[in-house]
């Protein structure tokens, strides 16, 4: 054996050594502790309540003190700063008997107060690193004010753009879905939770929520096994896997039991196949909604919760009112109490709390860890990757695309989202300081410095129907209201307009357009803004689209009139610089799609890795009666998964296959030379898909199964090559058994999920 491999054992061996010792220091520990709680204590334990407004320097006098004194409370969560957290935890750990920390936790779902993209948008980074380094990022700003636990990842495979919580996803695709799991666990938890900059990561919303039916937030779902284990299930799996410590459980049902009572995916799925660790938390009254749901009155739900494999209840409080009673009924069982009491403390314990309760209330750390100036670059520079070149058409009279942009002359930047810093972060934003978040008109006017000149009209409102904005402009985060009529409006910007070279109309969606319970019947951009989109292109001028949207919408008329379109989502607190970046071409973009872009609301759910069906359209065709199309749409998207321009362009050779028969478990190699033919340096994300041409149940005409994004110099090429294994082939079959079937497969090699080039491969057993 290589000396190097022998060494790798032995710190494997003492690793692992080192996590027994740990695992059975924490079992005496928590054995003497436990025999110490009364009933209601360890009920206490397993209380999430809804925190209130607690007040600085007025902990002691908030509802939930005396709750907390009389050990009642098992943590609290979205209390932000180190003060606060330090005053109540102050009175787990002075006031209470046990003297039992409580945990801190906090939607940190893409940063902390340095805001990244939304993680629809992280996710068409399709940069590992860099998803882990946002959260690694989120994790040091969160635990310096006090935070040990965060309500993120969010895995759900969302697949219908109306749903609103599409946006804090990674998108359909449950390979892509899977990596960016994994890799936000590792950012999160790094590989100590005893550290103090590190957090625990809790996996949400188990299981399936992104199924909704019709896209609206909390509807029913409704599925096939066959499904969930195939696509559904995988990014949970994945982040179990990667050794998240918590998960929560979904607002909706599975398989007609809702999901928070659902012991076969909380105990026999999660920890009997899977072999989940750590504690199990519900979503915000999910046990109480359970009674609305129709399974029985609240003790009922609430022992039904317990039993099926729930910890912890969030905001409801019923575990901790009804447990005794329904204990004395014999609905619930002493063991699972203390099973899910032990998996709280275990929790505080890895976070290493019971050593020292102010871990992470440092207010040294908090004054000068979180925001900073080297957060927020970090933050730009990863905005910047994950916005979507969609279009870039060629400006009539030969002188080259419309983007990037010139440093030079005159840009109007118009529309209502051109100027409003509240609305840059996006959804999910709980930590940030909107005051300090930097509006793309600021962005724009400081990268463009004295070179070129910025001017600015708002042109629309961001809807016609104020009632409309009003909802969409939730948590501070209106838009401001120009009462005129809609006409004096957009001539006031067309005035501006024609003063200036190019124009620049940053439309889409406000930031809680989308998120929760933000679901919409139509995705396209509001009528008032497409009016306004209108009148500028009539101009005559070149204009550049900056998309803001927190799902996929349908872009059909955009992408067929206006000749730039750069989707941008929502970038976060540095998106304004980051936008200005790329519209300048001081960044190449380089994001790549997530979720597929449908032509009309009609086609939804549309996604890439479809069934074939017994009836198949052909290839390029639009209509042919009895086959599986429409009358009056074709069956393509507007933009396909893992689409993305750049300012440069890539082209690919033919797929090399190391061998086109192979046997057992045997490795093959597929490889493409990709090459940059412009002069511009660019990144590329090199996709490869697999179809597995006949199974003994349906497989997807293709799924993504690896990913490369590689840097080339303009000019250069490269050979990028995959390796795949047998693991790569295997599926879900009919019995539910993970394993592969031999026979024929294309490997597909592509820029996106629609331009492939593909050899074809016999495997046999
Ligand atoms: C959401 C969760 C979130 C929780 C706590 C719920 O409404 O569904 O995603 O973590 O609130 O804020």
């Amino acid at each position: 054996m290589k000396r190097l491999q022998r060494l790798g054992i032995i710190l494997l061996l003492i690793g692992s050594l080192q996590a027994t010792a740990q695992d059975a220091g924490m079992k005496v520990f928590i054995d003497a502790l436990m025999k110490k709680m009364t009933l209601e204590e360890k009920l206490g334990q397993l209380n999430l309540p809804g925190s209130g407004d607690i007040v600085t320097g007025q902990a002691g006098n908030s509802d939930i003190a005396q709750k907390i004194q009389e050990g009642k409370v098992g943590g609290l969560f979205n209390i932000k700063s180190v003060a606060k957290i330090k005053e109540v935890q102050k009175l787990a750990v002075e006031k209470s008997r046990l003297k039992i920390p409580l945990i801190f936790g906090m939607d940190v779902i893409h940063g902390y107060e340095t805001v990244f993209p939304i993680p629809l948008g992280l996710s068409c980074s399709w940069d590992m690193k860099l998803v882990e380094r946002s959260a690694r990022i989120a994790a040091t700003e969160a635990s310096a004010d006090g935070i040990c636990w965060t309500f993120s990842p969010m895995v759900d495979i969302a697949r219908d753009p109306r749903w609103g919580r599409i946006a804090e996803g990674a998108g359909e695709d449950p390979y892509l879905g899977s990596q960016v799991a994994k890799a936000m666990v590792q950012g999160y938890q790094g590989n100590d939770l005893k550290k103090n900059n590190t957090i625990m990561a809790c996996v949400k919303h188990y299981a399936l929520y992104g199924a909704a039916e019709a896209g609206r937030d909390y509807n029913t779902v409704d599925m096939s096994h066959q499904r969930m284990y195939n696509v559904y299930l995988p990014p949970y799996k994945a982040a179990v896997d990667a050794g998240a410590g918590s998960i929560m459980s979904s607002f909706n049902e599975v398989d007609g039991v809702p999901a928070t009572a659902n012991k076969w995916l909380l105990t026999d799925v999660l920890r009997k196949q899977w072999g989940f660790k750590g504690f199990v938390v519900t979503d915000y009254t999910g046990i109480n909604e359970m009674v609305d749901h129709g399974i029985g009155d609240l003790p009922a739900v609430s022992a039904r919760a317990l039993m099926a494999g729930v910890d912890m209840d969030m905001v409801g409080e019923s575990i901790l009112n009804y447990s005794a009673k329904s204990l004395k009924e014999g609905k619930v069982t002493m063991a699972q109490i203390n099973a899910a009491c032990r998996r709280i403390l275990e929790a505080k314990y890895k976070l290493g709390l019971f050593g020292d309760p102010y871990k992470y209330c440092d207010e040294n750390r908090a004054k000068t860890e979180i925001f900073t100036d080297a957060n927020r670059k970090e933050a730009r520079s990863i905005a910047a990757q994950s916005f979507v070149l969609l279009k870039n058409q060629l400006l009539p009279g030969g002188s080259g695309p419309v983007l990037p942009l010139k440093k030079s002359g005159t840009i109007a930047l118009i529309g209502p989202l051109a100027d409003n810093k509240e609305n840059m972060p996006g959804t999910w934003s709980v930590a940030a300081n909107f005051s300090k978040a930097t509006s793309l008109l600021t962005g724009l006017k400081e990268v463009a410095g004295d070179k070129a000149k910025i001017i600015y009209a708002k042109g629309s409102n961001l809807d016609a129907d104020a009632a409309f904005e009003e909802r969409a402009g939730m948590f501070g985060k209106g838009l401001g209201r120009d009462n005129r009529p809609a006409a004096e409006i957009i001539q006031e910007a067309l005035n501006i307009a024609y003063q200036a070279d190019v124009i620049v109309a940053a439309l889409g969606e406000s930031a809680e357009m989308s998120g929760e319970s933000s679901s919409r019947s139509n995705i396209e951009i509001p009528e008032a803004q497409k009016d306004l989109l209108k009148a500028l292109l009539k101009t005559g001028k070149p204009v550049v689209l900056v998309l803001f949207t927190g799902r996929p919408l349908v872009l059909k008329w955009e992408n067929e009139n206006v000749p730039a379109i750069l989707n941008v989502w929502f970038g976060g607190s540095e998106a304004g610089y980051a936008i200005a970046d790329v519209l300048f071409g001081d960044v190449n973009p380089s994001g790549k799609l997530s979720t597929t872009f449908p032509q009309n609301i009609g086609q939804v759910p549309i996604y890439y890795a479809h069934k074939n069906t017994g009836r198949p359209l052909g290839e390029g065709k639009w209509f042919e009666k009895f086959r599986s199309n429409y009358l009056d749409v074709s069956n393509d998207p507007v933009y396909p998964f893992g689409f993305g321009l750049s300012y440069t362009t890539f082209t690919y050779s033919d797929v090399k296959l190391s061998s086109t028969s192979l046997k057992g478990n045997q490795a093959l190699t597929a490889s493409v030379t990709v090459t940059n033919n412009g002069n511009k340096d660019g990144k590329e994300v090199v996709q490869l898909y697999i179809r597995d041409v006949v199974g003994s149940v349906t497989r997807p005409v293709k799924e993504l199964k690896g990913f490369q994004k590689i840097e080339l110099k303009g000019g250069e090429s490269k050979t990028v090559t995959f390796n795949i294994t047998p693991d790569d082939l295997k599926f879900y079959n009919y019995d539910l058994k993970y394993d592969w079937e031999p026979g024929e497969f294309v490997i597909m090699i592509g820029t996106n999920s629609r331009d492939v080039k593909s050899a074809t491969v016999n495997w046999v057993k």
